[in-house]
């Protein structure tokens, strides 16, 4: 490419990111305010956690078997300034090995067992070098390569895993009640993107941290997420609740399941993914989507049926404490979500609006996690992910929000003379909480209004000679065009009551 064109070159965002401007923006800052009301009001307070963590986290939590870890997540190396590159000369190679060496031993690179490994394949291949020649060289720059020189850091593709990697490293458990927590932010997946579907997308979570583990917890937790859709009157939408078991019932499960999608008829008519499932990870049949598989799907056994007693009581529980908060839900035995860290409950919300990625937001129990990522026994969880791009698709299609931004003012001034008036209104009404514009340059009048206009302003002040000469200024109510004179101390007070 020549260099100018290279200088010329336009940006744009990365696949399946996008920007979300002005106007649109103000739907999302609506939506979130009103999901930190509705959160706060069932006394939900905010945590805010780092966007990357330790790659580990999420694969120990979500499980290198799912679809997010196994090929979803953005992960690379946080390395210090260690520069491996490809020595060209003897001398390069020495210095190299060398400088790899002194990083070893100071701990720059990651003392982990692989590297440990690495380290002595590398300086094995280096004492090789004299005797074999071009082939040692090759194997010493391979084995260079082969080194983590830093750890592995990954963008968040969620945030239970850091909520709970927080609640254990801040000793929240000694903390009075149960944690309720709740967050809004990015998140990173490489998937696919389409409509609904991005590669950075947005979550607003909640997650419940204690010993308890009452159903009425799970109960509460949904009756948040209805209240938030009636808030956004979201009308069209269905709420999935299932029980996936716990350690105990769902390993007999999953091998009953196992042996029945092995009986040749049935494995015979599964797809690719589902027959590798079968012996991989035997649950995820159950959500899958190809029509060839629903009949099939649909014979199998359930879950619902081969729970343990204190499951069954724990899924029967949690119904009763749904109708008594009057919140409509359908069983959906099939739903068993796509991250492993989930046992007893499991809910989602999907929308017909929405097309193919119809799920609004998904959630479940996990309660061995904190325990499995190093915390204290006997810590229970909940939580809930609510999709915030698609929420909002909600919202729009819904067609009952109007979230628009109002221009209160528009301050039409003409003259140097009228100027320090137009900056002083402005300072006054602003600290008042109006929204108001003030032109940076002289404006003719009549580009003023056209502008004010098509701004959607609800006044014009207009200060020009006249205005000056008189001490006063007019102000204009675009709506009907009504136009009156009006002194700077009266204006205030006109303004708030036209609120
Ligand atoms: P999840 O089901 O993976 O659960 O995601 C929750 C929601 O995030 C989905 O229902 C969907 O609305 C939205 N979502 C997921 N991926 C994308 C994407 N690529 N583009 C747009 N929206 C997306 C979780 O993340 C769990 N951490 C939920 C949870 C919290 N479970 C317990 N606590």
């Amino acid at each position: 490419m020549a260099k100018s064109e290279g200088e010329r070159r336009k940006f744009r965002a990365i696949k399946g990111t996008r920007d979300i401007l002005p106007p649109d923006s103000a739907l999302w800052n609506w939506f979130e305010k009103t999901a930190r009301g509705v959160m706060e009001s069932y006394n939900f307070g905010e945590i805010r956690t780092p966007i990357f963590e330790e790659t580990e986290l999420f694969a120990r939590s979500i499980g290198v078997e799912t679809d997010v870890v196994s090929k979803e997540m953005y992960t690379f190396e946080d390395r210090e300034n260690i520069r491996v590159g490809y020595p060209q000369t003897w001398e390069e190679l020495i210095k190299t090995n060398a400088a790899v060496m002194e990083a070893w031993k100071s701990g720059k690179i990651p003392r982990t067992p692989y590297n440990e490994i690495a380290i002595e394949q590398l300086q094995s291949a280096f004492q090789d070098i004299e005797n074999v020649g071009t082939p040692g060289i090759l194997r010493f720059l391979f084995e260079l390569h082969n080194l983590d020189l830093g750890e592995k850091i990954t963008l968040r593709p969620e945030a239970t895993a850091s909520v709970v990697r927080a609640y254990i490293e801040h000793g929240m458990h000694t903390r009075a009640g149960d944690q309720k927590l709740y967050y809004i932010g990015p998140m990173f997946r490489r998937e696919r993107p389409q409509k609904g579907r991005y590669r950075q997308f947005y979550q607003i979570g909640a997650e419940v941290l204690g010993t308890s583990d009452a159903p009425a917890i799970d109960a509460e937790l949904i009756q948040m997420l209805t209240d938030l859709l009636e808030r956004c009157q979201i009308e069209k939408y269905t709420l999935l609740i299932n029980s996936i078991g716990c350690a105990e019932c769902r390993p007999k499960y999953v091998e009953l399941l196992r042996a029945k999608l092995r009986e040749p008829e049935i494995f015979s008519k599964l797809g690719a993914d589902s027959q590798r499932r079968v012996e991989t990870n035997p649950l995820r049949v159950m959500d899958s989507k190809l029509p060839e598989e629903q009949e099939i799907i649909e014979k199998l056994p359930k879950i619902s049926e081969h729970l343990c007693a204190e499951c069954k009581a724990h899924y029967e529980k949690l119904k009763r404490e749904l109708a008594l908060r009057e919140v409509p839900f359908t069983e959906s035995p099939r739903l068993v979500r796509g991250l492993d860290y989930y046992m007893r409950t499991t809910f989602e919300i999907t929308s017909p609006i929405l097309g193919a990625q119809n799920a609004l937001c998904g959630g479940g129990r996990y309660d061995g996690l904190v325990e499995m990522l190093g915390g204290p026994k006997g810590i229970k969880g909940i939580g809930f992910a609510l999709g915030e791009d698609r929420f909002i698709d909600a919202i729009v299609e819904a067609e009952k929000i109007n979230a628009t931004r109002t221009v209160d003012a528009f301050i039409a001034w003409m003259g140097e003379r009228a100027y320090p008036m137009a900056v002083r209104l402005a300072r006054v009404l602003r600290g008042e909480k109006h929204t108001v514009e003030l032109p940076p340059e002289e404006t003719k009048f009549r580009k003023a209004l056209e502008r004010a206009d098509k701004m959607g302003a609800r006044y014009v002040l207009i200060i020009g000679e006249d205005e000056i000469a008189s001490d006063m200024l007019t102000i204009k109510r675009l709506a009907d065009g009504k136009q009156e004179k009006i002194s700077e101390e009266a204006l205030v007070d006109y303004l708030r009551g036209a609120r």
